[in-house]
């Protein structure tokens, strides 16, 4: 199964949003011709029904199966009312054909920071059950990510998150947030973060990006396209059947 990750895509009328870019990124993901698209949250930058609007009219330029969680910007506002109008429900369990993904809203109205809670930790227990290959995807990240500032943002129940993901052996976890790819491998667990697609607020050198993931019986590979430079870049490769990890091809000094 091939899955583009796609986050914080920060439609808005400021200075966040980059629309030129947007397109181009959007005509990118259709051509990998993924199984699913999945969005991890910040498609706005307020909240507001102006930039709800505005989200839900850029995303029809990108073709395929989307599945979407929100992030703290939808939230703000009273986003988190419109966030379900316009692409459904925040919290889900779909089912594809070996795949069980559990999305999961992780934001509080009007913070930065988020929180999933007992509610949320119950529902990944009932998709696990399905017995399929189970990927989580929320917005926050459960540990810090490096090259992305200081640490005030990780879910405030990240060591019970955390609790939950391993001691279920949940493969993949797909995050956003803090506008930086990264990936890391924790016991038998993949922790991916996608960078932007699409806010002018990059960090450093790493640009505009977004994942794509491909899932196979014993293997996850992530791979980095960089938007603005059209090139691919391998992030990590992670063999399920021996945990064996390899995660040498992209750092902060080599992301190009
Ligand atoms: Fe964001
Ligand atoms: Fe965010």
């Amino acid at each position: 199964m091939k899955i583009a990750h796609i986050s914080d895509i920060h439609c808005n009328f400021g200075t966040d949003f980059n629309e030129k870019l947007f397109d181009k990124a959007a005509s990118m993901v259709n051509k990998v011709d993924a199984d699913l698209i999945f969005i991890s949250g910040d498609l706005t930058t307020d909240g507001l029904l102006p930039e709800y609007e505005f989200a839900k009219e850029k995303l029809k330029q990108i073709k395929g199966k989307l599945a979407i969680v929100p992030g703290n910007h939808d939230e703000r506002n009273l986003g988190w009312k419109l966030f379900p109008e316009f692409f459904d429900d925040t919290d889900f369990i779909h089912s594809y054909d070996d795949i069980t993904l559990i999305g999961l809203a992780s934001s509080e109205p009007d913070r930065d920071d988020g929180r999933l809670g007992r509610g949320r930790h119950k529902r990944i227990e009932e998709g696990i059950k399905q017995k399929k290959t189970t990927i989580l995807g929320f917005h926050h990240h459960v540990i810090p990510v490096p090259h992305s500032g200081r640490e005030t943002n990780i879910i405030e129940d990240s060591g019970e998150t955390l609790d939950i993901i391993l001691k279920n052996e949940i493969p993949l976890v797909l995050m956003g947030h803090r506008h930086v790819p990264w990936a890391v491998k924790i016991h038998k667990t993949l922790l991916v973060n996608a960078g932007t697609f699409s806010c002018n607020r990059t960090r450093a050198h790493f640009g505009n990006t977004f994942n794509i993931i491909d899932v196979e019986d014993d293997e996850i590979e992530v791979t980095v396209v960089n938007i603005g430079k059209e090139k691919t870049k391998k992030m990590i490769e992670f063999d399920l059947s021996d945990g064996c990890c390899k995660n040498k091809y992209y750092d902060f000094k080599n992301n190009i």
